[in-house]
């Protein structure tokens, strides 16, 4: 074990790079084990008055445009939160500069980007970690973990969405997300990412897509000014095309015989962020929703008949993630999407710290992106697509 700070730098200002600043900032605060050192160095991103805002709100010493600056300097850890279509050229020079990589999800905009950084990182020493940041939620770990403990018996059926509104308004600008070219997928990427995942993590590997529907209900939007990052940012007055989906609608097989369903949209008008899984079993069912993050419902069919239902369970100490991040360690204190950047972090360097591999590699997201892959394949064929093997292990 490596009891040295670490230095840290984060390449990305917007809003998922502000998000990993701030679990930086706070994955100091650790309570459940040996804390991690950090010491917060710098951000990069060609907007430098944004990199310079977001390195003086969360104390970080610098701040630089110049992105190869950051990844040639002394640091030992970079997290990449940049738009898609930079993952592909930035994340294989962080891997040849030898230092440890936090990149958000998903890694590239294609199954062949995914497979071959997950191939660069696999022939690295470096550790890798991928943001997929609603498995830190206590929650959502806490159901992953009552499923493989076998409370709900053999699995046949899961159901999971994320359902958000942040395109809904016609007015939203046209960033980069809505470009098919530049992101890689609409809903089905930028927020299926989270939901495929969350199927996998709890219910098992996708193996095959049976049905997949994709639906671009807004068709323009206004083009983006400069500068705009996130969901909001300015717009100009002149209108451009949105080249990728809104909606889509999966239906699912898993290698264990389970079948899955997923629905995803970025235009569920009241609905501002929920992703949801729901699991049954031949033992009882189990239910998620991020919009209680800190809690889960579970059905066990052996207790007794008459009084039997769905209870809720709220989080606490004993649950995955609870003691590091809560503010204090009482059950039902409540945690939230603030905690689960802080949490994917805390396991990022502690990896880093014992030289171990993170839960959530490159090569999750790899296969992640490759559902994504058989799913437009799907849709473009109207049949099933097999999902393609993992990156094979050197
Ligand atoms: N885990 C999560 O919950 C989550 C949430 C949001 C985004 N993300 C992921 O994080 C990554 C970044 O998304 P975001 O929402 O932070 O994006 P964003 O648009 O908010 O920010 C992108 C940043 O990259 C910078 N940048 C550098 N070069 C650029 C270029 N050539 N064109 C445009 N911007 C450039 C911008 O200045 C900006 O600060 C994406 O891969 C996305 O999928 C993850």
């Amino acid at each position: 074990m490596n009891n040295k700070a670490l230095r840290v730098g984060i390449i990305g200002a917007g809003m998922a790079g502000q998000a990993h600043a701030f679990g930086f900032r706070n994955a100091m605060m650790v309570r459940g084990s040996e804390p991690v050192d950090l010491e917060l160095v710098c951000i990069a991103d060609p907007n430098l008055q944004l990199a310079e805002s977001v390195a003086r709100r969360f104390g970080f010493q610098q701040a630089t445009a110049d992105i190869d600056e950051l990844i040639n300097s002394d640091v030992d850890i970079i997290s990449v939160a940049l738009p898609n279509f930079l993952h592909a050229q930035v994340l294989p020079k962080v891997l040849a500069s030898g230092k440890h990589l936090f990149a958000e999800k998903p890694i590239g905009r294609t199954p062949q980007e995914a497979t071959s950084l997950a191939q660069l990182a696999q022939g690295s020493d470096a550790v890798t970690g991928v943001g997929f940041s609603f498995r830190r939620l206590p929650g959502l770990a806490a159901v992953a973990a009552a499923v493989s403990e076998g409370l709900i018996g053999t699995a046949h059926t899961v159901r999971a969405w994320y359902n958000a509104d942040y395109a809904a308004n016609l007015d939203g600008a046209l960033t980069w997300r809505y470009s098919q070219e530049e992101s890689g997928g609409g809903a089905l990427l930028d927020i299926g990412a989270h939901a495929l995942d969350a199927v996998e993590f709890v219910a098992g590997h996708i193996s095959e897509v049976h049905n997949a529907m994709l639906n671009t209900v807004i068709k323009q939007r206004p083009l983006a000014a400069a500068g705009a990052v996130g969901h909001g940012g300015a717009v100009t007055g002149q209108l451009g095309e949105v080249t990728n989906d809104d909606v889509a609608l999966l239906t699912l097989g898993l290698e264990n015989g389970v079948l899955g369903h997923v629905q995803l949209s970025r235009i569920a008008q009241g609905v501002p962020n929920s992703l949801g899984v729901e699991l049954f079993g031949d033992a009882g069912s189990i239910t998620f929703d991020s919009i209680r993050g800190g809690e889960f419902q579970i059905f066990k069919a052996d207790a007794d008949g008459v009084y039997n239902g769905p209870r809720t369970v709220y989080t606490g100490p004993s649950h995955p993630y609870f003691n590091d991040v809560a503010a204090m360690p009482g059950a039902g204190v409540g945690t939230g999407y603030a905690e689960a950047f802080v949490a994917e972090i805390q396991e990022f360097v502690r990896c880093v710290r014992d030289a171990e591999p993170m839960s959530t590699d490159f090569e999750t997201a790899a296969r992640m992106m490759n559902v994504v892959g058989a799913a437009f394949e799907s849709h473009q064929r109207k049949e099933s697509v097999a999902v393609k093997g993992l990156v094979a292990h050197s």
